[in-house]
């Protein structure tokens, strides 16, 4: 079960007016009408993915009651972490003086911490942890070609962290569902920075380094996938749509929201969108909707919520989630 959750983004803000202080020709309606996004908050000097991840831990530790010295396992989906070696996990372990876990990241972009909470449950269901942090954390802007408009206006940073621990009376995971399909991968990557194409002038001065996407096409398999995503995870948790309380679907776009919605045939009023303040902080983005709807209320005991994520690789997936 989730017992606690938390969240944490950089103080800077950048609206959609902002951009064109920074030279980049795009409006606030065209961002506002083909994405949903008003601003996204932007990481500053101080802030790494390991301190908005800590940040956000230490809110879900507190809200779990749970201190460092409990946490068995630390799992930490990011896409974006401060170093390549070691994981970011370590990294958090470390700030927060968790000595006993066992830290390791998942790198399932988009759909990160959907994949880190499965992984999760299996930890527990393997007898090998019984309480595990989650934490979506990306410092996305510091990926991104702050040239291209075609993506620089889409992400922002920030961390949602997640207590799971071994369901109870009922409360818990009721159905996981994960995929992904490799043969998809070079349509959302960074082409080079790795060790095939190494950091080099000509990968920074040509934009390979940074994230490259070709939107349209990762639209429409976001569409079908997170649409398959809500229907799987249904059929195993034996529910209809009618029994959720809540979506909390990734937050890439307002109009891949409602499509999805849509699909699984559940009014917008019964989904929980943030994409507006945020933008998309890729593996952070569900969490930081769940701790938002946690602590407005949005999520009362015995609520029953659908988690859906899609992202790079492509990956995606789907939990049903009894409070
Ligand atoms: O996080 C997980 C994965 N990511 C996603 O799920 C993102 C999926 N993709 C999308 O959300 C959308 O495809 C985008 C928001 C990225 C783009 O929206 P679109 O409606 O697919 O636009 P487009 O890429 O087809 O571009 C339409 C036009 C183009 O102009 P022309 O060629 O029609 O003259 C672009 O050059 O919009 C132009 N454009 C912009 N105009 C103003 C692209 N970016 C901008 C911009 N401002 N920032």
């Amino acid at each position: 079960m989730i017992a606690g959750t938390g969240r944490s983004a950089p103080e800077r803000v950048l609206t959609n007016d902002g951009f064109a202080a920074i030279g980049i020709e795009t409006s606030d309606e065209w961002i506002r009408e083909r994405t949903g996004i008003r601003s996204r908050h932007i990481a500053g000097p101080a802030d790494s993915v390991t301190s908005l991840a800590a940040a956000a831990a230490r809110g879900a530790m507190e809200a779990a009651a749970v201190n460092a010295g409990e946490l068995d396992s630390i799992v930490v989906a990011t896409a974006s972490p401060d170093h390549l070696l070691p994981a970011a996990a370590v990294e958090l372990q470390a700030a927060l003086g968790a000595s006993r876990a066992a830290a390791f990241d998942v790198n399932a972009a988009c759909a990160g911490w959907i994949f880190g909470v499965t992984v999760a449950e299996g930890l527990i269901a393997a007898g090998s942890a019984e309480t595990v942090l989650v934490v979506g954390a990306e410092t996305l802007t510091r990926i991104t070609n702050w040239k291209d408009r075609n993506t620089c206006v889409l992400f922002g940073d920030g961390a949602g962290a997640s207590i799971v621990k071994r369901a109870s009376r009922g409360r818990g995971i009721l159905s996981a569902y994960t995929r992904s399909d490799g043969t998809l991968a070079k349509l959302l990557w960074r082409p080079a920075g790795g060790g095939v194409n190494p950091v080099t002038p000509e990968a920074l001065a040509d934009g390979t380094f940074w994230i490259h996407m070709q939107g349209r096409e990762v639209f429409k398999h976001a569409v079908r996938s997170m649409a398959d995503a809500c229907d799987r995870a249904l059929d195993a948790a034996k529910l209809s749509s009618d029994s959720i309380d809540l979506v909390i679907p990734h937050q890439a776009n307002i109009r891949i929201i409602e499509a999805t919605a849509k699909h699984a045939n559940v009014p917008m009023d019964k989904v929980y969108v943030n994409i507006d303040r945020y933008g998309n902080t890729s593996a952070a983005s569900i969490p930081i909707a769940l701790d938002e709807a946690m602590r407005t209320g949005r999520i009362g005991e015995g609520a029953t919520v659908l988690f859906v994520g899609f992202g790079a690789g492509f990956t995606w997936g789907s939990l049903v989630v009894r409070f």
